[in-house]
């Protein structure tokens, strides 16, 4: 089974916690980065902190939230190698794995979500990357930066 990193600010607080306990329930090797209350706390750093432990161990999937999910996308996806998809639905999820290999989920703990989010994560979790030629030079384009 994969490791999972996860973080979140003041603003994901909530929702990372459920989704650990949801995780932890169905004994997956979890790692949480914080935050680990409603104080509020900067994002970059947690965006940061999952993207680059996604990045050292390749065989990994990240989980980050924040309020929106906006701003800790962005801050994993300045990691080189993070390939963070902001995601709200199962759909979303899905295609994120298939098409684009991503390697980090976020999620935004104050915001409406199409699908329920635990299901949104074991999406991501369940689904793999197609590797098609076309997707596979796709990728190879974002973790170069061309
Ligand atoms: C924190 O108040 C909020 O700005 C943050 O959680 C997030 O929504 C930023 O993108």
């Amino acid at each position: 089974m994969k490791k999972i990193y996860i973080g979140a600010d003041h603003g994901g607080f909530e929702l990372k916690e459920a989704i650990k306990a949801y995780l932890e329930e169905l004994e997956y090797d979890i790692e949480d980065f914080g935050t680990d209350s409603l104080e509020s706390v900067d994002y970059p750093e947690y965006g940061k902190k999952v993207g680059e432990a996604v990045v050292a161990n390749q065989d990994s999937l990240g989980i980050v939230v924040c309020g929106s999910g906006i701003g800790i996308s962005i801050a994993a996806n300045k990691v080189t190698g993070v390939r963070c998809a902001l995601c709200n639905s199962i759909e979303l999820a899905t295609l994120s794995r298939e098409h684009n290999d991503a390697n980090v989920i976020a999620m935004g703990g104050r915001t409406a979500f199409m699908d329920d989010p635990l299901d949104i994560v074991q999406a991501f979790l369940d689904t793999e990357f197609l590797g098609k030629d076309r997707y596979i030079k796709r990728k190879e384009m974002l973790d170069c930066g061309c």
